[in-house]
């Protein structure tokens, strides 16, 4: 089973980043947009794992207060020569430590993951080529906050058209 641990975001945070997936489709040769509900930001990445309650245990240990997500802009990454842009959010100390915290808790379990710099981003298009003259920077952002009230276990299966992410836990902030 290919798992990840994610936070969920808010309508608002939701419907302004699929405007700008909208901005930025509508300026692209070709361009994937993520689907509403597969929208999150990821806190850690396992991969396949058959230790499901292994996993669930260690993200038990983490405490965390509420805090909130706030977007900041809209960056991109160059994947195997095809862009992906992300809406960035704004990096705060409770966000940090809560990922900092899932990834010793997962180290403490054994459980192997991602170990790559952890970058706050929600990735809203794939496989983007834009026009030439059209940069997403240009675009206004709207500064968005959305509440992290619980983090969740994710399930990710990649096997039809498009991912479906199925949560499996809810851990919540206390
Ligand atoms: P991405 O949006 O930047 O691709 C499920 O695949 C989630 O885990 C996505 O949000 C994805 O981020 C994230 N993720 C982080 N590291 C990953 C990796 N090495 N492989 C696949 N997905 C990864």
């Amino acid at each position: 089973m290919r798992l990840f641990i994610a936070a969920d975001l808010n309508s608002s945070m939701k419907d302004e980043l699929l405007y700008l997936a909208g901005q930025i489709k509508a300026n692209s040769k070709k361009c994937s947009v993520t689907r509403q509900d597969n929208l999150h930001l990821t806190l850690a990445f396992i991969g396949e794992c058959d230790e499901k309650e292994k996993v669930i245990s260690a993200l038990r240990e983490v405490t965390f207060p509420s805090f909130d997500l706030i977007l900041e802009g809209l960056g991109e990454f160059s994947r195997k020569g095809e862009k992906l842009i992300y809406g960035k959010m704004k990096s705060s100390p409770e966000l940090m430590k809560l990922q900092k915290d899932i990834s010793s808790s997962l180290t403490k379990a054994g459980i192997t993951f991602d170990k790559k710099k952890f970058l706050p981003h929600i990735t809203i298009t794939r496989r983007t080529f834009t026009e030439s003259g059209f940069s997403p920077s240009e675009l206004r952002v709207e500064k968005i906050s959305s509440p992290v009230n619980e983090f969740y276990l994710y399930s990710s299966d990649l096997s039809g058209s498009y991912p479906v992410y199925t949560k499996l836990a809810a851990f919540r902030c206390r």
